[in-house]
């Protein structure tokens, strides 16, 4: 018999659904144990968000402060997994809050501790550099990474913004505006993301996941656009001067999570469309020199 542990937190739900649709296979073979853990916070973030909510988050997220977490069932403590699927959504390019709590806390050694591990994000599509992060997390916890699945909104990127801001701010997962398409990870994608379980499946059985990725990314595991991880680099440079300024200057912060708000909308819908344009006719250049070494590195482990 093996055991598999799907840890995941989620506000919306999606991130939960992802994670069923990926134990299906489990669930249904005989020789599968599967559990389930949802991290849960001591002081919630609310859904929908408001405004002032989302962006004050900031600094702290992307400092990867931690906060204080509900323990785990016993059960879960003292299981003894084969295999445990890591699930987790990007906030301001690094882990959330609650993921990154779980993973710093005396929980996640425990549970963790030289297993290995298959991660799952479900992001808008900013997810390259968190995963970075969570490598390092989970090097801490003792964990090996064993295969990586990076669901995204495979919309537009500057499509997928106002979309998520709709869903964020509603709490809907609809057609902002009657318009746009549905935000977040495809209706299609997350029921079909029991592939990625099938996929799994014989590599647990066997205990060696040695060939993982690999079946995976043929999957369509990962979404590599050079462009997002091109902002996702430049946007952390910003991010770390502006989360030390507005944690240097508690007094002044709300007013500099005000700019910061401003900074990202210019970021967005300003800067980034001359930046794409510009790497975009360098990119047959580029390529040999940068891309090619990224793709494989974000498309391993
Ligand atoms: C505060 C906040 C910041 C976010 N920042 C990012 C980001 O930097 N990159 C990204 O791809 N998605 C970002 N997202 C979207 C999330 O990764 C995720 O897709 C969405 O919140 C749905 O997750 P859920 O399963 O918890 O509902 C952000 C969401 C929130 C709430």
């Amino acid at each position: 018999m093996k055991k598999v542990l799907f840890i995941y937190y989620s506000q919306s739900g999606q991130l939960e659904e992802i994670a069923r649709s990926i134990a299906r296979p489990f669930a249904e073979a005989k020789s599968v144990e599967v559990d389930f853990y949802e991290v849960k916070m001591v002081h919630s973030f609310p859904f929908p968000w408001t405004s002032d909510a989302f962006f004050n988050t900031f600094p702290e997220t992307f400092q990867q402060i931690p906060e204080e977490i509900h323990p785990p069932a016993p059960k879960i403590l003292e299981t003894n997994y084969d295999l445990v699927i890591v699930h987790y959504q990007v906030w301001y390019l690094t882990p959330s809050i609650p993921v990154n709590s779980f993973m710093k806390s005396s929980y996640a050694n425990q549970i963790l501790a030289g297993k290995p591990v298959v991660t799952v994000s479900g992001s808008r599509n900013m997810w390259a550099l968190a995963q970075d992060k969570m490598k390092v997390l989970l090097q801490q916890c003792g964990a090996t990474l064993v295969g990586n699945i990076a669901l995204t909104d495979r919309h537009h990127n500057l499509i997928s913004v106002v979309t998520i801001v709709d869903w964020m701010f509603s709490g809907k997962k609809r057609k902002a505006y009657g318009i746009f398409p549905k935000p977040g990870v495809s209706d299609k994608e997350i029921e079909e993301a029991d592939k990625f379980g099938q996929t799994i499946l014989p590599y647990l059985k066997n205990l060696n996941f040695e060939g993982l990725q690999q079946d995976l990314v043929k999957q369509g595991a990962v979404d590599y656009r050079f462009f997002l991880v091109s902002m996702d680099q430049k946007g952390n440079r910003m991010f770390r001067i502006w989360s030390s300024i507005i944690r240097r200057n508690p007094k002044r912060r709300k007013r500099l999570v005000t700019l910061f708000k401003y900074y990202v909308v210019f970021a967005i819908y300003g800067i980034s469309p001359i930046v794409y344009l510009i790497e975009l006719l360098l990119y047959p250049v580029v390529y040999f020199l940068k891309y090619r070494k990224e793709k494989a590195h974000y498309e391993g482990v």
